[in-house]
This record gives C-alpha cells, sequence and structure tokens, in this order.
C-alpha cells in the first residue's frame, strides 16, 4: 500500500509582535494577567497592511519545499488551508501554485475554519494513498487580525496571524495512519464572520455590510472543544491500533492552553507529551498545528518512529484529527544556498507568469484581428 508521508515543513508568521499590554494601551477593558490566566497567551504576530495570506503561505510554502529539497514544479497539488483567502475567487492556493513555480499543480483552498489544515492533511493523504497524486503542498495560512473588532475584548485578544506547511509524499512506510473529520453545524453560529459572503451582501453604495467582524460565543466554544478534541483524538489512537500510552506528541490546535490541558488530561497525556506555544502565537487558525508542528520538530521533540497525534477544532462547527509515524529524517540545517536558489526560482517564476499574461493578451488581439477580418 502507498502511504502519505510529511518529507518538508515550514512556516512564517509577520514580524509586527503585540503583547498584552499593548491592548492595554489601546484603551481595552483589559490586562495581562486576565489574559494570560485565561487563555495563556502572551503576545501575537500580525500582518501589515500590505500583507496578504498567499504572501504567509508562499513564504512556509518555500520552506517546506527546501526542506524535502523539492522544487515546485514536481508538486502534483497545492492546497491552502484558509478561512480568510486573498480573495472570494480565484483561490489563495492558485496565487501561491503560481509564485512557487508549481506549474504542473492543481490548486485548491479548504475551509474548515481553524480545522482547515488537518482536514486538507487528511484529503492530501487519501488522494495519496489511492495514487492519485504523488507530492502535494499543504499549506494553513489565515489573518484573522483583519476581522477583529478591536474594541471587542471577548475576541481581539485571542487571534494571531501566520502561516505553516507540510510537503507530501508518496512512500511505503506509514505515514499518515488514521483520521477523521467532522462537523457539527448547529453550531454554526457560535463561532462566524458572516459579511462577506453571499447572505449578507455589499451594499449598493459600496459600504461593508454589517457582519464584517468575528464574532464568538466563547463559553460554549469552550466547552464544545474540549469535548470533540478529545473525542476526536481518542478516535485516530484506535484507529492506528495506539493506545494513548504510544503517543510520542501530541499537538493540539492552539486556542486556549485551559482547553489544550484539559483534553491531555482527559487523554491522560503527561504534560511532556503535549506540545504548546500558544503563548507566543495565540490562535493563528488553520495555520496553528503546522506551526506547532515546525516548532516541535525544531526544538528536537519529534524523531523518526514517533507516534504524533494532530488534533484540532475550528468554526462549523468542524473538527479533525490525524495519527502519523513521524518518517522524515530532520537535516541539521539547510544549504546557504537555498535561499539563493529559492529567490531566483520565484523570480523564474514571476517572470514566466508576466509572460504567460503577455501571451495571452497578444492571443486574444490576433484571434480579435482575424475574427474582424473573416
Ligand atoms: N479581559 C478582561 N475581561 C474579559 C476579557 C478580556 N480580554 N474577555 C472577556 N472578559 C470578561 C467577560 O466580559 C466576562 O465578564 P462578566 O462576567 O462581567 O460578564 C468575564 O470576563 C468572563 O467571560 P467568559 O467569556 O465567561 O470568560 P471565559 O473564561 O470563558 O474565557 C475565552 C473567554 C478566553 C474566550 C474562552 O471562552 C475561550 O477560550 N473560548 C474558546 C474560544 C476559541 O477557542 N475560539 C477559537 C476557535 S477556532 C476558530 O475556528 C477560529
Amino acid at each position: 500500500m502507498t502511504h502519505a508521508q510529511i518529507t518538508g515543513w515550514g512556516m512564517y508568521v509577520p514580524s509586527t509582535v503585540i503583547t498584552n499590554d499593548a491592548f492595554v494601551k489601546m484603551g481595552l477593558d483589559t490586562s495581562d494577567d486576565w489574559i494570560t490566566s485565561r487563555t495563556g497567551i502572551e503576545q501575537r504576530f500580525l500582518v501589515g497592511v500590505d500583507e496578504a495570506t498567499s504572501d504567509l503561505a508562499v513564504k512556509a510554502g518555500l520552506q517546506a519545499l527546501a526542506v524535502a529539497e523539492t522544487h515546485g514544479s514536481e508538486v502534483d497539488l497545492v492546497v491552502v488551508a484558509t478561512c480568510t483567502p486573498d480573495h472570494v475567487m480565484p483561490s489563495t492556493a492558485s496565487i501561491v501554485q503560481n509564485r512557487l513555480g508549481a506549474t504542473g499543480a492543481g490548486a485548491m483552498d479548504v475551509n474548515a475554519a481553524c480545522a482547515g489544515f488537518v482536514y486538507a492533511l487528511n484529503m492530501a493523504a487519501g488522494l495519496i494513498e489511492s495514487g492519485r497524486a504523488k507530492t502535494i503542498l499543504v499549506i494553513g495560512a489565515d489573518e484573522l487580525s483583519i476581522y477583529l473588532n478591536w474594541k471587542d475584548r471577548n475576541t481581539c485578544i485571542l487571534f494571531g496571524d501566520g502561516a505553516g506547511a507540510v510537503l507530501l509524499k508518496a512512500g511505503d512506510e506509514p505515514g499518515i495512519m488514521s483520521s477523521t473529520m467532522g462537523s457539527d453545524g448547529s453550531g454554526a453560529g457560535l463561532l462566524t464572520i458572516p459579511g462577506g459572503g453571499s447572505r449578507f451582501r455589499m451594499s449598493a453604495n459600496g459600504k461593508k455590510p454589517a457582519g464584517q467582524y468575528l464574532t464568538m460565543n466563547g463559553p460554549q466554544v469552550f466547552r464544545w472543544a474540549t469535548q470533540m478534541m478529545t473525542g476526536a483524538a481518542e478516535q485516530v489512537i484506535a484507529s492506528s491500533g495506539l493506545n494513548s500510552e504510544e503517543i510520542d506528541l501530541f499537538i493540539p490546535h492552539q486556542a486556549n492552553m485551559r482547553i489544550i490541558e484539559s483534553t491531555a488530561k482527559r487523554l491522560g497525556l503527561a504534560p511532556d507529551k503535549v506540545f504548546a506555544n500558544v503563548d507566543r502565537y495565540g490562535n493563528t487558525s488553520a495555520a496553528s498545528i503546522p506551526i506547532a508542528l515546525c516548532e516541535a520538530l525544531d526544538k528536537g521533540l519529534i524523531k523518526v518512529g514517533d507516534n504524533v497525534v494532530l488534533t484540532s477544532f475550528g468554526a462549523g462547527l468542524s473538527w479533525a484529527a490525524v495519527a502519523l509515524r513521524w518518517s522524515a529524517e530532520i537535516p541539521e540545517r539547510l544549504s546557504p544556498w537555498v535561499p539563493f536558489r529559492q529567490t531566483f526560482e520565484t523570480r523564474v517564476a514571476a517572470v514566466r507568469s508576466a509572460l504567460r499574461r503577455q501571451k495571452r493578451r497578444v492571443g486574444t488581439v490576433i484571434d480579435e484581428t482575424l475574427h474582424r477580418d473573416s
């Protein structure tokens, strides 16, 4: 049987750091103490005005390709998990595919909010296991900060921006061992950005519709999340034929330290088996799991043969989990030439893209001229 193995990984966060104290300075009725004790978050990274989701995704994707020593042209499919795409259409994945020079790849976005990356990983693994694809770049990238109401202390303190990526390849050994996905749309209203779609439309004078901000019923999401994260993790652990003692590292969605601790306790996992970095990034939505995976690898917490469980939850309500056996050697460090080579390759991709646009324009002019003359 063909298995899907992670062979490359990468992450990127923007440069602006916002500490909890910054909210107090902004005049919000909150405190570092409240935020730290109720969420575990100490800081988060936020995008600048001209940084789109695809910009973050490309940087994480390039790193994943570099670790796997793979060129964009070898990729069969680019999947971007995001609920904050650059545009309603085209997909953010198409923009990323073009910029990475992934000329032979299909491209699509997956939206399952914070659970999006694990959903996308699961789908990509299925395509590889069935033989329909050999190399898939899966990216989780989100900029929820642009949908936050900075006067709403219930939500604005929770989220950060970022991107993380993995490159999946076909291999003989597992790999992704088991997975689950679920949704309970009866809770769709508990966590939502209602505007910008077909339900609440842009008004005739071009003003933004009501509902451009993220709203959330925190306590209800909290209660549901602890139950779902536990249930989903138990399911993939059992489907892999493992028990919780055999789990070497549990990487849960990084939304709230109390949710992470409560889930780990319900699963009976010792604290050193549970990875958390929510203190430094906040909730980066679809980017949270791949960013955590990259940091865990960077800290030497995962080695070949380890059993790793990823569990996520998000708006929808939706959830997903994956159990995998780690199979990739972790490179000591990348060749110093990698950034130069990748800069060159992305410039080539940009020139190719410009030439293609030009070719389409010229083709249209020729067609129109011939049509006029005939
Ligand atoms: N600073 C100070 N006080 C605050 C703040 C704040 N930032 N936020 C809320 N409070 C107040 C509330 O107004 C309330 O005051 P009141 O009692 O006078 O009414 C009090 O604190 C308690 O509020 P709760 O909402 O009950 O606080 P709770 O302990 O539940 O913590 C939190 C709130 C952190 C939002 C928690 O419910 C939570 O983490 N929920 C899960 C959220 C989550 O994970 N969302 C991401 C989903 S992933 C995705 O798809 C995007």
